[in-house]
């Protein structure tokens, strides 16, 4: 399990979501957030719009990397994604567990290979359970998933530890059942923290960063990057982790 023990300082907990469309505006954000903020999550638009050359300006300026593409094909496939991305030297990466056992196996299987070919360290490979934007009944009438989400988000879970993987990506309402099923080496990380009294955004099931502290990381977005000062936002939400 690759968890580093020294992450439990809130600094180590927190990653930034980099949910911009330029790099310009991305190492703009972690020029600003130096010092108070060191890892970043990079989703499918930053990507998309620049590429690897994300990942080489957050690293260049000494941050750890999420990369946060939700790998989901054949395992072939998403082997060979995950190898570029313990090429690309990033921290955590994620694939979708309704991708199945085989897929996730391989995802497991290509970063541990990769990282000792390469001889660079093996980053987190996470599970995508089931998407926040889904309930019940949207997984039953579309997907015909008879079982409640939360019974769906444990049994993938359960699927994914047994493939290989290191953690989930869960909504804040879903960390404890996940901690009591998959216990303490499980890594859960949680995106819809909002700061007390601060705005919700598009965001349906958010928790404060108090109320997510059963998380191993937080991920945070537009309440640091829309803030006009990042760094003093991002420095306030690490103080409620703290507490
Ligand atoms: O700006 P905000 O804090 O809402 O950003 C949250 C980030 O976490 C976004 O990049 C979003 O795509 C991501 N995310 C999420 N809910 C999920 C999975 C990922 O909000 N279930």
């Amino acid at each position: 399990m690759p968890r580093a023990p020294e992450d439990r300082l809130p600094a180590d907990r927190l990653i930034v979501a980099l949910d911009v469309d330029s790099l310009d505006r991305a190492a703009a954000l972690v020029d600003a957030l130096h010092g108070t903020a060191r890892r970043f999550k990079i989703g499918s638009q930053l990507f998309t719009a620049v590429g690897p050359a994300a990942v080489e300006a957050v690293r260049k300026r000494g941050g750890e990397v999420f990369l946060d593409l939700k790998f989901h094909d054949i395992p072939n496939t998403v082997e060979g994604a995950a190898r570029e991305a313990v090429r690309l030297g990033v921290f955590m990466f994620n694939v979708h567990a309704s991708g199945g056992r085989a897929m996730m196996r391989a995802a497991a299987h290509g970063a541990r290979e990769a990282s000792q070919t390469l001889s660079l360290p093996r980053p987190l490979v996470l599970a995508v359970t089931v998407l926040t934007s889904f309930d019940r009944q949207a997984l039953a009438s579309e997907l015909r998933v008879a079982s409640s989400v939360e019974g769906h988000v444990l049994h993938l879970c359960g699927l994914a530890q047994e493939a290989g993987l290191d953690g989930n990506v869960a909504s804040p309402h879903e960390i404890a059942a996940i901690r009591r099923a998959m216990g303490p080496r499980w890594a859960i990380v949680t995106p819809g923290v909002r700061p007390a009294g601060s705005e919700t955004n598009d965001q349906s099931r958010i928790a404060t960063p108090r109320a997510a502290a059963g998380a191993d990381y937080l991920v945070v977005g537009r309440p640091i990057t829309a803030a006009a000062d990042p760094a003093k936002a991002a420095a306030a939400i690490l103080e409620e982790m703290r507490a």
